[in-house]
């Protein structure tokens, strides 16, 4: 649903971008860890029914792994935000946990200043709140023209607002400064549009975020993949190996603040958060019920205390391996399907992605369907392999000096035929 306006204003964003010097005054502000967060975007939208036990249960599992907030993605259309505002609020105060609203600008617009300034004046000063640099973080998606000053004014706790800024150079407007720093949406390999460009992802947009806030806060998007497949929009990102990809760029550049994309946007496949029992279904559940993504947090949480202490790698502290795939390789005709399959599909490859996360070097052996067993030395630390998708049983083992150390079946068989299109993956982990 959010990328429909995208999808209109990439024709008009033709920005020609300024040579960049070398990035980047990001890694100037290596050093200023303490005050660094992370984030996840939590589509409030298709959580209709739930109950103060289902957001505490969300908020735990964020917190596990490192995160700091939900951004909390409202829908001016939706008659339940300001119920489930309230039951987030409450659920993090008592989790220990803290959120902040993310105004989805496919539904609010420039005329909304009143009703943003109610909802601002009503939490910002929640024990609930994120704070950061003593203002309570307010972001968004799209948005870009919206002017925050009156809002400021009208709301007596100071707000940190931080909206998406679709392309950086929109830094420099009226509404932008009225900001204190911005929100990249460009998480996945695209050219600033939605146009489909091969991986993998660089941070080019990064960098000139940097570039064009000079020095305001800017948070950076961190996604691990993206296949939709709703009638209205039906594509996929070139992902492959982001999940742990984009987090070493994370780890070099070291942005103020990270977002994750999402944690519960299952229409998009970027979720990370469980598959919930009480969401509501979209549609979705055809491509995500069933495609568990549980392991990416686990993934995530090294990088995430990495990020969070300045440092460069992650620290890795006992054997384990995450892996994804699609369930089908990419030319299989889907036989139920009138939508067609996704777009850009044709850029992704037929493979099975491994990351190790070792104490120590080891073997990764892959045995992937009915292809030969492929034999991997890796070193220590996260390092994301692949090897070529054979339909069937996925098995992957990790031996060390002559001991299997992690030995295990991939959750999900894959096929070679299908009835609906699915460009979403199967995340699982093995460990000791
Ligand atoms: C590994 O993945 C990359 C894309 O991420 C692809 O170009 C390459 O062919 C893949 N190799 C195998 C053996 O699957």
């Amino acid at each position: 649903m959010i990328w429909k306006t995208l999808l209109g204003l990439a024709a008009t964003l033709a920005y020609i971008f300024p040579a960049l010097g070398a990035p980047s005054s990001g890694l100037g502000l290596a050093s200023r860890s303490t005050d660094k967060y992370v984030f996840a975007h939590f589509m409030v939208g298709i959580v209709e029914n739930y109950q103060l036990a289902d957001w505490k249960e969300d908020m735990i599992a964020a917190q596990s792994i490192g995160i700091d907030a939900f951004a909390l993605n409202c829908a001016s259309i939706d008659s339940y935000t300001p119920t489930q505002l309230a039951l987030a609020y409450e659920a993090a105060e008592q989790v220990g946990f803290k959120v902040f609203i993310s105004f989805d600008f496919a539904y609010w617009n420039n005329g909304d200043t009143a009703k943003i300034t109610a909802y601002m004046q009503q939490y910002a000063g929640h024990p609930a709140q994120m704070q950061y640099r003593g203002g309570a973080v307010v972001s968004t998606f799209v948005g870009d023209s919206f002017n925050w000053d009156p809002v400021k004014q009208g709301t007596s706790h100071p707000i940190y607002p931080l909206p998406n800024l679709q392309d950086p150079a929109e830094a420099s407007t009226v509404a932008a400064k009225s900001a204190n720093g911005a929100f990249s949406w460009l998480a996945w390999p695209t050219d600033g549009g939605n146009s489909i460009i091969p991986g993998p992802m660089t941070t080019v947009w990064d960098d000139r975020f940097f570039h064009f806030l000079a020095g305001k806060t800017y948070m950076a998007p961190v996604s691990p993949w993206f296949a939709t497949h709703f009638n209205s929009k039906n594509w996929v990102f070139i992902c492959e190996n982001l999940p742990t990809l984009r987090w070493e760029q994370m780890l070099s550049l070291q942005p103020d603040l990270v977002e994750i994309i999402s944690w519960n946007d299952y229409g998009e496949s970027h979720y990370i958060g469980p598959y919930s029992a009480h969401h509501s279904d979209d549609g979705s559940s055809q491509w995500a019920k069933d495609m568990p993504h549980d392991a990416w947090r686990e993934l995530y949480k090294p990088y995430i205390a990495a990020y969070k202490s300045g440092a460069k790698t992650p620290t890795v502290e006992e054997d384990k391996l995450v892996y994804w795939y699609r369930p089908t390789p990419k030319g299989v005709v889907c036989t139920g399907d009138s939508l067609g399959a996704p777009n850009g599909i044709s850029m992704l490859s037929d493979s099975i992605f491994v990351a190790t996360m070792l104490t120590s070097p080891a073997t990764l052996t892959v045995h992937s369907g009915n292809n030969a067993p492929v034999k991997i030395t890796v070193p220590a630390g996260i390092v994301t392999s692949n090897v070529s998708m054979g339909v069937g049983a996925q098995s992957f083992t990790v031996t060390r000096d002559g001991k299997t150390i992690l030995s295990g079946q991939g959750g999900l068989d894959v096929r070679d035929s299908c009835t609906h299109y699915n460009f979403n993956v199967y995340v699982g982990s093995i460990s000791e």
